[in-house]
């Protein structure tokens, strides 16, 4: 299979400056490229542009935004554009994490929106789903992601969706220390695979990335990242520290 691995790290609201410089800097200097397989680091804004200028020699190592407006630009106080990202070196956005949905309100339809404008401005969307706890007792995970998808991604061209990865972190697993069973991921997994497959065609969801996320850490990677449509973390926790999140990478 083509498709790349990724360890991708989410920082959230985590590093001072001086940190996030140091964390970068560590890892351009504790790992190493390994085939095409990634690391994506995503910063708070204030570190773009200078973890863009530090990992400019390690090209196994981009960058990620976590979050951009859905308008081009224009009177929305304390936001951020897609163009600004692009500008200061992002090459990924995280759009739709479920901390994002819960707190910000953001639902598959805004999302819809940021992930258009990202893409209209060369940003590749990291494009969040998962379900509650609540959701999976009623056993209505499947239909629940299927929707988000569907409904965040699938009017995009065939072109355009060639530049998402997926997440799928199930909100009970994020920052809980319960990590989902390497089984539980790859029937899901498998699940998002077959509706791209569906909507789009089995070349299209052969090609594309879905990463786990949910209390990923060097323990429990490497089984993770054993299964057939486990493409990869997005790791929280463990991403704050350079020699967790390089062994999460050496665990591809
Ligand atoms: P966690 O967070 O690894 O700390 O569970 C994952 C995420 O929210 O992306």
């Amino acid at each position: 299979m083509s498709r790349l691995k990724i360890a991708a790290g989410n920082w959230k609201m985590n590093k001072t400056y001086d940190e996030g410089v140091d964390l970068a800097k560590s890892l351009v200097a504790h790992t190493n490229p390994n085939g095409s397989n990634l690391i994506i680091l995503g910063v708070p804004y204030i570190h773009l542009k200078t973890v863009s200028e530090v990992i400019a020699a390690a090209p196994h190592i981009k960058l990620a935004a976590q979050n951009c407006h859905e308008k081009a630009n224009g009177a929305y106080t304390g936001e951020i554009s897609a163009l600004m990202l692009t500008s200061v070196g992002a090459e990924y956005v995280i759009l739709g994490h479920s901390e994002r949905r819960q707190y910000f309100r953001e639902d598959n339809f805004k999302l819809e929106k940021k992930v258009k404008t990202a893409i209209e401005n060369g940003l590749k969307p990291i494009y969040c789903c998962g379900e509650s706890l609540e959701i999976r007792d009623k056993n209505r995970h499947h239909s629940h992601v299927a929707t988000q998808i569907k409904e965040g991604l699938f009017y995009l061209s065939k072109e355009d969706f060639a530049k998402v990865v997926i997440a799928y972190e199930p909100i009970w697993a994020i920052g809980t220390g319960q990590t989902a069973t390497p089984e539980q991921a790859q029937d899901m997994h498998y699940h998002i695979r077959e509706q791209i497959a569906d909507y789009y065609d089995n070349k299209t969801a052969d090609a594309t990335s879905i990463l786990y996320g949910g209390s990923v850490k060097p323990a429990n990677a490497k089984e993770l990242f054993a299964k057939r449509d486990v493409d990869g973390g997005l790791v929280g926790g463990a991403s704050l520290k350079s020699d967790d999140f390089a062994a999460i990478y050496n665990a591809f």
